[in-house]
């Protein structure tokens, strides 16, 4: 009597494990979630089976045999008919600090979820931690977008005795990165570093924009975005955001891997202290 009651107490505590566990196997399998996606509404649909699906269906699955530009930047257009309405357009970007594998997986991932979660809309957008995954009916490349934007949180507040400190720390530290990565030319503008604050807290702080835009327009996304500190990230011992053509992030860790960002090749193309402005503006039209 009493084995068989412990047996039934045994077999409904495995049934109770299974109901538990079975959802969280299948969302497993799934793809990872969204640090944040956005499926643009005013931007026009597309109806199953249309030629833009498939156009957007053939874009994605060239994603893991493309090499992007060697730096985790990613510009891809595809049109399968000799109609230009229906041609798709991409861009996708890494961190600058993850391998090429690790990319090209993490921009799959993103363009599958993305397709499915905004199944009819002819542009989204969406970010995981990685990597950043933007398609739409319209040429993107060279293109300033700020938005959407999306705030990374931390929850945790500088002490009021040293925030002022912790200000001018971070805010001196982003200054260095976005003048650095608005320089790093045509292949990457991604810039790492860290800083001391009082109260021996050390920050670190990624800055990056996509790397098909102008020096000055990198250098106007990042003022735009270090504007936001107030909203996004006052007092806070971590913080940033993400917008289509830049980002950036800061925690009192190190959340990045220096050693894992590979070298620009030497010399850099552009010649050395020539302040001409470039006339090769990319048309989006
Ligand atoms: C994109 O699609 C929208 C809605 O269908 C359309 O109004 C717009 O002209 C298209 N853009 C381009 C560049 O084809
Ligand atoms: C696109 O579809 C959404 C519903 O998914 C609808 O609310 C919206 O009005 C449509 N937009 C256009 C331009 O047709
Ligand atoms: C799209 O094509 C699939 C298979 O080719 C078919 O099952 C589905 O009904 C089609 N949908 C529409 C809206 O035509
Ligand atoms: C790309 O993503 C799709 C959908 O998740 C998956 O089926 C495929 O195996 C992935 N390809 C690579 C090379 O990771
Ligand atoms: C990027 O893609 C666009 C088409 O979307 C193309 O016109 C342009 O030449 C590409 N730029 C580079 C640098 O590959
Ligand atoms: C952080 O500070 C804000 C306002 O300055 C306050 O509303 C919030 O509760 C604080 N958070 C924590 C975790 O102390
Ligand atoms: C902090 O930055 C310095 C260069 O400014 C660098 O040498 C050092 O490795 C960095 N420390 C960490 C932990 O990233
Ligand atoms: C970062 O700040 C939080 C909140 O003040 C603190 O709990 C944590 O220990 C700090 N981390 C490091 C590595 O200093």
């Amino acid at each position: 009597m009493d084995s068989s009651r412990f047996l039934l107490m045994f077999l409904s505590f495995i049934l109770f494990v299974m109901i538990i566990m079975i959802p969280q196997t299948l969302a497993q399998s799934g793809y990872p979630a969204f640090l944040y996606n956005f499926c643009i509404n005013d931007k026009g649909n597309y109806t199953a089976n249309s030629t833009y699906q498939e156009n957007l269906k053939t874009l994605l699955s060239s994603l893991p045999t493309s090499n992007g530009n060697g730096y985790g930047f990613y510009n891809l257009s595809y049109s399968g008919g000799e109609s230009s309405e229906d041609r798709v357009y991409a861009i996708g970007l890494c961190r600058g600090d993850v391998q090429p594998d690790d990319c090209r997986s993490c921009l799959n991932d993103s363009s599958y979820a993305l397709s499915e979660h905004c199944s009819n809309k002819k542009e989204a957008i969406g970010w995981y931690e990685n990597c950043m995954f933007h398609y739409s009916n319209r040429s993107i490349y060279g293109i300033t977008e700020t938005r959407p934007t999306y705030y990374l949180g931390n929850t945790k507040n500088v002490s009021l005795s040293i925030v002022d400190g912790f200000n001018q720390a971070l805010r001196k530290l982003l200054v260095s990165l976005q003048s650095e990565a608005a320089s790093g030319g045509s292949l990457r503008k991604f810039a790492i570093g860290n800083a001391s604050a009082p109260g021996s807290i050390t920050i670190y702080a990624l800055v990056q924009c996509t790397p098909d835009l102008l020096e000055r327009d990198c250098n106007d996304c990042l003022d735009d975005a270090f504007g936001e500190i107030p909203s996004c990230c006052d007092g806070k011992i971590g913080g940033g955001l993400v917008r289509p053509s830049c980002n950036f992030r800061y925690e009192n860790y190190s959340f990045f891997d220096a050693t894992t960002v590979p070298p620009l090749p030497s010399p850099p193309l552009s010649p050395p202290i020539s302040p001409q402005p470039s006339s090769t503006t990319p048309t989006g039209i």
